[in-house]
């Protein structure tokens, strides 16, 4: 009895110990902002560990809304401390901004935040490198060829733009290089080196007091106690190695990546939570199986407002895919789904499932890794009766209607993952948990 009761104890206190990664299962834009912000009230620090400004993470709070592209979610609760990992590529023009907007509206980023020393450094010329070579519709933002350099080993990092004696002629023979490289791909557009460094050499003045060794202070605050939230950018099916190659982004957006991203070991990350959309979208070019070419397509688009955060694309729409949901669920190990716009299907009279797939006259239940593959395939759906009733700002799981209930236990009987959290609009209290979930035990109970 005493030794039960003694686990017991020390099972609860692991478990209110729990380091958690929250990533996007689909295309990015799942709604990570508004679940990481719910959420980081539960943690000591937020951790971002990939990407870099292509993200917009949403967050509402009231009538105020804030679009967070580098900076970690959780600055916007007071006292937390936000990560920019060592894992993202980090253009201090674009950081300086979204702090000065932040500051505006009396976040305290400078008390908050911590740049990694060894995240790299985003120029000029990464941009115009992208116009040279880019064909899948990226953000535009230059952060596929800020990663070549980081993987060619002959990028900057945070670490050297601070460093005042060496920085000057590291960057002049790597903008050297660049301008004539750019010429040969035709590119006119003279990129002026001694600007361009002066005012990097006045970003690395402003961003020095909060550069630090941001492995050490999480692992160091690990060791303390405290707790670390791990914020995915992009998605699943835009990871590297995992996604829809090459109709990708730079950057490990799955859950081994918050480990890489951030210096903390997979032996202190204890849960993996995903969020996706009750439906689907993808941003940019790219397959995709389910996507809805028809009316209904645009009626989400409408209806979800589906318009990228950073660059205003509209948003291709689609249905929920459950292999591609499977495939997410065996890569990132996550146990508990948040599936968020459930509200946007309120108005549907039926809503398709893709079950499978069919390529040729076979049936298969896995992604193929090919693009040719995946542009081969042609869903296999189910349809489920819509529920025609607002859902909108519903936080109770008995208040949803019975159709919505039943498509959200199709879900999880078909993925074989619980839904242990839906939204049913962007707003924190328009949320519900459900109780006994796993979610619930790992955030609430
Ligand atoms: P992220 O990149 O994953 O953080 O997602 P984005 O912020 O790019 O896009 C999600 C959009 O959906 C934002 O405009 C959110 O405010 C909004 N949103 C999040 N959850 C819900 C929801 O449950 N219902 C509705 N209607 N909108 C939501
Ligand atoms: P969040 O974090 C949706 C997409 C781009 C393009 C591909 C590569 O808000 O979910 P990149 O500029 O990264 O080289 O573009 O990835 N993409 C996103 N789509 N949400 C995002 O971030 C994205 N970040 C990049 O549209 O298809
Ligand atoms: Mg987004």
């Amino acid at each position: 009895m005493k030794r039960a009761s003694k686990t017991l104890r020390y099972n609860e206190r692991v478990w209110a110990m729990k380091n958690v990664v929250i990533l996007g299962a689909q295309w990015g834009d799942e709604g990570k902002g508004k679940i990481v912000d719910l959420l980081s009230d539960h943690f000591d620090i937020i951790a971002r560990y990939q990407g870099g400004h292509n993200a917009g993470h949403t967050v509402k709070i009231g009538d105020r809304k804030f679009v967070l592209k580098l900076i970690p979610t959780g600055i916007l609760r007071p006292g937390k401390r936000a990560v920019i990992g060592n894992g993202l590529v980090v253009d201090p023009a674009a950081l300086l901004n979204e702090m000065k907007s932040l500051e505006g509206a009396s976040v305290n980023v400078s008390g908050q935040l911590s740049i990694s020393d060894r995240a790299h450094v985003l120029f000029p010329y990464h941009r115009t490198m992208e116009k040279m070579l880019e064909a899948i519709g990226t953000t535009s933002r230059g952060i596929g060829p800020c990663y070549e350099d980081k993987a060619g080993r002959r990028g900057l990092r945070i670490a050297d733009l601070l460093d005042r004696e060496r920085f000057p002629r590291q960057f002049d023979s790597l903008a050297k290089e660049k301008a004539t490289l750019a010429k040969s791909f035709g590119i006119t557009e003279e990129l002026d080196a001694s600007r361009v460094r002066c005012e990097y050499e006045q970003f690395a003045e402003k961003i020095r007091p909060l550069v630090a060794d941001t492995a050490r202070l999480l692992n160091d605050a690990i060791a303390a106690g405290k707790r670390v939230l791990f914020e995915g950018a992009q998605g699943t099916m835009l990871d590297l190695d995992h996604g829809t190659y090459p109709f990708v982004t730079s950057s490990s957006a799955t859950a081994g990546g918050a480990s890489t991203g951030t210096g903390v070991p997979p032996t202190k990350i204890q849960a993996v939570v995903a969020v996706a959309k009750a439906y689907a979208t993808r941003v940019g070019g790219g397959p995709f199986a389910t996507e809805a070419l028809d009316d209904m397509g645009d009626q989400i688009r409408e209806r979800g407002n589906e318009f990228g955060s950073v660059t205003g694309r509209p948003r291709r729409c689609g249905w929920f895919d459950v292999p591609l949901m499977r495939y997410a669920a065996m890569i990132n190990g996550f146990e508990s789904l948040v599936v968020t716009k459930v509200d946007v299907l309120d108005e549907l009279d039926k809503i398709p499932v893709c079950v499978a797939y069919r390529h040729g006259r076979t049936q298969i239940n896995e992604m193929p890794a090919t693009i040719s593959g995946l542009e081969s395939i042609e869903p296999v759906y189910e349809c489920l009766p819509g529920w025609r009733t607002p859902t909108g700002g519903i936080s109770r799981y008995e208040d949803l209607p019975v159709q919505a209930r039943d498509y959200l236990t199709y879900l999880e009987s078909r993925t074989g993952v619980e839904i242990g959290c839906i939204s049913t609009g962007p707003e924190r209290n328009q949320t519900i948990v459900r109780s006994g979930s796993k979610f619930a035990k790992l955030f609430f109970e």
